[in-house]
């Protein structure tokens, strides 16, 4: 305890251990402190060293006052270092105790893939079974892989099958755009690549045009490739009622007809009968009793001339489907909108 006696530096040396102790938040704060103050060479220690060297007038009041500051120092120290503890304690000791490890963990929600990628993927293992490989391209394409080497040079009528979304239409200069379809993926592959090939792309496509049951402004596409000596358009037909069957079942009806695109000749389209009213007509089909789910047809000679080939020594066929309009048949979906309306439940119940 002070009193009037006590000497100034005690008093001083008090009040800076006091306010240095205040601040220790862990043991090693403690520690350091106690040798700074109480140990060998600490600063209380040299002050009672010092006692027997003080004039003897100061000598008792000196010793006094030192031997209660360091009685006090180690009370502050031990009562600091409870106080320590009990913060550990409260702030993540005491929370963890309260944690009851009995209770069932909570369940960790499980992401799905969206239709659009489950349905492609459906897709391709059919056509990997049928020794076709998977390949992509971009999206942004130019006027002329998206028209121009597919025989649709600019101005032509046919350019009206497709509305785009233009990037860049500059007149003087290649335009670019976001493709209207995978089939400028045909020429890029046969470009760089030597018979035989088969392949498939899938990938987004877009278009600028208004939406209803079964028209999406974006979706995605599998386009088919295949060129080889003698491929006829048997070998189209034959191949694409393998993927039906697989993909619909024996029991979903396929119907071919005659269709014009400039890059095939000839051209077809396939259509599947509706799930919905079964062939007999209604809103999903158009009133049709049909679902168009891709063109088709045999690699026109054009084409094949342009990228290089000897028409006369390789043809081949291609095809480009609806990954969506397929789904919409395999899973009774009634609106392709359904795919892109961001809608969780909707995507839930295809996971
Ligand atoms: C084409 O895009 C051609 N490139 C297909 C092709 C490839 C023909 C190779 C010949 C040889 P079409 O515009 O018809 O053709 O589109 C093909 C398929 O994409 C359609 O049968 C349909 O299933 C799907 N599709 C077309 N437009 C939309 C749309 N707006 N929304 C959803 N699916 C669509």
């Amino acid at each position: 305890m002070q009193t009037n006696s006590t000497p100034k530096p005690i008093i001083e040396l008090e009040q800076q251990a006091l306010s240095e102790l205040a601040n220790a938040t862990q043991e090693t704060d403690l520690e350091n402190w106690r040798i700074s103050y109480l140990g060998r060479k600490g600063k209380v220690t040299l002050v009672l060293r010092s006692v027997s060297t003080a004039p003897e007038k100061q000598r008792a009041a000196l010793g006094k006052a030192a031997n209660q500051l360091k009685a006090k120092l180690l009370k502050s120290l031990d009562e600091r270092g409870k106080a320590i503890q009990n913060l550990d304690v409260g702030e993540s000791k005491k929370e963890a105790f309260d944690i009851d490890v009995t209770l069932p963990g909570r369940p960790v929600g499980k992401g799905a893939l969206h239709p659009t990628t489950q349905i492609i993927r459906d897709i391709s293992k059919v056509f990997d079974s049928l020794g076709f490989k998977w390949v992509e391209g971009p999206e942004v394409e130019s006027d002329s892989y998206n028209f121009q080497k597919l025989n649709i040079p600019m101005d032509h009528p046919a350019r009206d099958m497709w509305n785009s979304l233009w990037i860049d239409n500059e007149p003087n200069s290649n335009p670019t755009l976001l493709r209207t379809h995978t089939s400028p993926m045909q020429i890029r592959i046969m470009e760089t690549h030597t018979p035989p090939i088969r392949v498939i792309v899938p990938g987004k496509t877009y278009r600028y045009e208004a939406t209803d049951a079964t028209h999406e402004w974006q979706f995605a596409q599998i386009e088919g490739l295949a060129i080889d000596r003698n491929i006829t358009f048997s070998d189209l037909k034959g191949t694409l009622e393998v993927f039906a069957k697989r993909i619909f079942g024996e029991k979903r009806r396929a119907r071919f007809r005659c269709d014009f695109f400039p890059f095939v000749e000839p051209g077809a389209e396939m259509s599947i009968d509706c799930f919905k009213c079964e062939g007999n007509g209604c809103r999903v089909c158009g009133f049709s009793g049909w679902i168009e789910i891709m063109g088709a047809g045999m690699v026109h000679p054009k084409v094949l001339r342009g990228v290089g080939y000897d028409p006369e020594k390789y043809s081949g066929f291609a095809f480009g489907m609806g990954a969506e309009r397929i789904a919409m048949l395999k899973h009774s979906i009634e609106d392709v909108r359904d795919f892109y309306a961001n809608d969780l439940d909707f995507i839930k119940q295809l996971g």
